[in-house]
Order: structure tokens, then sequence, then C-alpha cells
């Protein structure tokens, strides 16, 4: 193998940059050339592909976003879509493609290694809803983001004595507003995977609130519900003034944290040794902080799942 190219897909996240900066490095450390595609799938059926040095990847590390720019591509998705891909590969002879992104770019990079393409993927997203890895490259910035709102609200909430509904990103995933949650000491958190009692949490206010408490804190992950809605039914039920704050794609910026920037390194370096090793249609991961790789067919057909000891926790603590 002598040339490989990297793309980011799907939402951008922290870190992005720290394994794209890896990748070429790496890439480079072994004397391959390494290839940019800019756009994610869109940019390479459009062959916005240019050539990367170690220098195109400095200064890097420490932002956000991709400086490789991301996209969601409808048109890929298609049989034709894949064909104008794996032609434009060809055409620069690109013989391993380094995908980073979440589920969805890892099911572009599937359909194209089943086409004979060499690719290996590497989870980035805030979502951190990716089977066989602890964690995906922006998982711990947007926490870490949503931790200086959650802190930042609970002054306001003490001062006016209200309660506050704060939802956060995730998608269908409550790992986001479980582990943010659990940080900023939330009195409950509503997540898609443990259905949530509207008496049970009524009867937590009513009970804080007679024990003295200034405010309350839920945290919400989108995809159980919209946090205005929810807001509305708490202060319908509890009559206590209730404000929603929905924090949206702040979570999606910002520097990476050290954790974001090592995981990205390591599981870039590892992405390039597995193309040289001659592995394909795999993603990488981190199980127990020892890097791994599964097969997409394996990875894609399971879900990612919440620790259901942690959720157990945040019930037990968060009063
Ligand atoms: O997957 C990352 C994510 O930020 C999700 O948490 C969120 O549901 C979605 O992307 C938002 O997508 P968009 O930026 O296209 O609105």
């Amino acid at each position: 193998m002598k040339r490989i190219g990297v793309l980011t897909s799907g939402g951008d996240a922290p870190g992005m940059n720290a394994a794209v900066r890896a990748v070429v490095r790496k890439g480079i450390y072994h004397g391959l050339e390494v290839y940019g595609i800019y756009h994610g799938y869109q940019g390479l059926m459009e062959g916005k592909i240019k050539k990367m040095d170690v220098g195109s990847v400095g200064d890097i590390i420490q932002r956000g976003g991709t400086i490789l720019q991301t996209a969601r591509s409808e048109e890929f998705k298609t049989p034709e879509g894949q064909k104008k891909a794996i032609q434009r590969l060809e055409e620069f002879g690109i013989e391993g493609l380094v995908v980073i992104g979440g589920d969805g770019s890892f099911r572009g990079a599937q359909k194209l290694s089943h086409q004979g393409i060499k690719t290996i993927g590497i989870p980035g997203t805030i979502d951190n809803d990716i089977a066989f890895t602890d964690f995906t490259i922006g998982f711990d910035t947007a926490i870490n983001t949503v931790i200086q709102a959650i802190d930042k609200i609970r002054d306001t909430a003490t001062s006016h004595e209200r309660t506050f509904v704060i939802e956060v990103m995730g998608r269908d995933a409550g790992d986001i507003a479980l582990w943010a949650g659990l940080a900023g000491g939330a009195e409950s958190i509503i997540i898609p995977e443990d259905p949530f009692n509207m008496d049970e949490i009524v009867d937590r206010l009513l009970k804080a609130k007679e024990r003295g408490k200034k405010h309350s804190i839920i945290v919400i992950a989108e995809g159980v519900m919209s946090g205005v809605e929810f807001a509305k039914k708490i202060q319908a039920l509890t009559g206590f003034e209730t404000r929603a704050s929905v924090l949206g794609h702040i979570q999606r910026g910002g520097s990476p944290t050290v954790f974001d920037r090592v995981l990205a390194s390591r599981l870039g370096g590892y992405a390039v040794e597995l193309l040289l090793e001659g592995v394909t249609g795999h993603m990488v991961g981190i199980q127990s902080n020892r890097l791994i790789h599964e097969d997409f067919d394996i990875a894609l057909a399971q879900s990612h799942r919440v620790d259901p000891g942690m959720v157990q926790l945040a019930k037990e603590i968060s009063l």
C-alpha cells in the first residue's frame, strides 16, 4: 500500500482534527502518501482531494471542528454515488481509506469495503453511541461543555429558586445526559434507554422542596423529548417555576480535552497500522484502555449500551 486517504463525515466532533493529524503523520512516518478528502463522502464523489504533508496538519491538534470539513451525503447512500466514489479513489490511486465519523459514516465505509475498497473507521461523534468502543472522539469534550453549562445554570436556578430542564444532544443515545447529569449533580436524568416515570420525578421534586432544596436540575436527552415540552409538563404538575435550556450545537464545538486529543491520536495511529497490516472493513475502538478493532458487519449490528450501573447509581445519589 502506497497511498491512503482520510475523510471526516457526519456531525463534527472535537478531536477529529487530532485524529486527522495522527493518520497523516503516522502514514508519512511509514512512507505512505496521505490524501485529505474534503467534505466527507460528498467531497469524495466530487474529487475534492488534496495531498497532505506533515505541515498541513500542524497547529490543529487543539482546534475543534474538522479542517477537512464534513457533510451528510444522501447521494453517497445510493449505488451510483458509491460507484462515483470508487472511481475517484481509483483515479487518485488511493488504496486505503480512513473514515472518521459516527454510525452513518461507518455504514458508508462498510459499503465501500464490500465493494473491495480497504477501509478503517475511527469513531468520532459527541454522542458516544457506537458499540465496541468505550468512548468515541468528542464525547469527553462535549460532556465538559455541558458540565460548564449545568454549573452556570445551577447558580441562577438557586438565586431564583427555580427548576431547570436542560436538554442535551445525543441523538437516540443517553450517554451525554447520563455522564453530564451525574457529574453535575442533577436531580433527575432522563435518557431514552431507561423509560421515565413522571410520578416518580414529580415526587422527587416535591420531596426535595420539602427538605429545603432551593433549585432542581433535570437533564434530559434530546432522544426522549423536547426539553421545552418536558419543562411545561413539570411546571403544570408541580406548580414550580420551571425554565428550559436547550444547549444545542455549543456541545459540538470547542478545543478538545486532553482525553479526546490522546484518544484521537491513538485511534488515528492504530487505523494506519491496521491498513498496513491488510485489515479492512473494520472499526477501531478503545476498551478498558486497550485499542481494539472489530468488523463493521459485527459492530454495526450491535448498539452501544449505557452502563446500567451508572443509571442505577444516578438514581440512588441524585436526590
Ligand atoms: O451526532 C451528533 C449530533 O450533534 C447529535 O447529537 C444531534 O442529534 C445531531 O448531530 C444534530 O445534527 P445537525 O448538526 O445536523 O443538526
